[in-house]
């Protein structure tokens, strides 16, 4: 077993639209989805999509932890695309496993509408909001060459995570 280092924002991979998988189940996929899992175990993170290990195909791992809504599995998604539900977005706070130690606020809609394919060839479709939506946009995004300081509207918020957190701290 491999584990697969994390390319960092600025690497061509992450820059450009991953290509589209033919055969979700195909040992491949399954061999690059065990490879993720162990990259994001290691990681602590909650989400990873293939270019993030510099393989430029369309395929995400994420899961929603206790406390931030409706707990999700860890679950891998093939070709998955999103839909917003509603005009309604909301700002908050992310951060990523390819910038390391940087966070910033992003705005991005409160619900969605999945629509993926899941390893085993199944159809998946699910309906997320709040913390959920938030990081299947933040992941799919990255499928299509976006990192999230690309989505934000306010650059000052951007910044590594000890000043950020020391700044709004003091309600600065
Ligand atoms: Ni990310």
């Amino acid at each position: 077993m491999t584990e697969l280092a994390i390319v960092r924002m600025g690497h061509p991979v992450l820059m450009r639209p991953a290509d589209p998988v033919t055969d979700p189940t195909a040992p491949e996929v399954a061999r690059l989805i065990d490879d993720m899992r162990d990259a994001l175990t290691a990681s602590g993170g909650v989400g990873l999509a293939a270019p993030q290990v510099a393989a430029g195909l369309r395929v995400v791992l994420y899961s929603v932890p206790e406390g931030r809504g409706a707990p999700v599995p860890l679950t891998a998604l093939v070709n998955p695309t999103l839909d917003p539900l509603g005009e309604e977005r909301v700002v908050d706070w992310e951060a990523c496993l390819s910038l390391p130690g940087l966070t910033g606020a992003v705005p991005r809609w409160r619900r969605v509408r999945l629509t993926a394919t899941l390893p085993d060839g199944t159809a998946l479709e699910r309906e997320a909001e709040d913390f959920h939506a938030r990081v299947l946009q933040h992941e799919i995004d990255h499928l299509d060459g976006i990192v999230y300081p690309m989505r934000m509207d306010d650059l000052s918020t951007f910044g590594f995570v000890d000043e950020i957190k020391a700044r709004f701290a003091e309600g600065a």
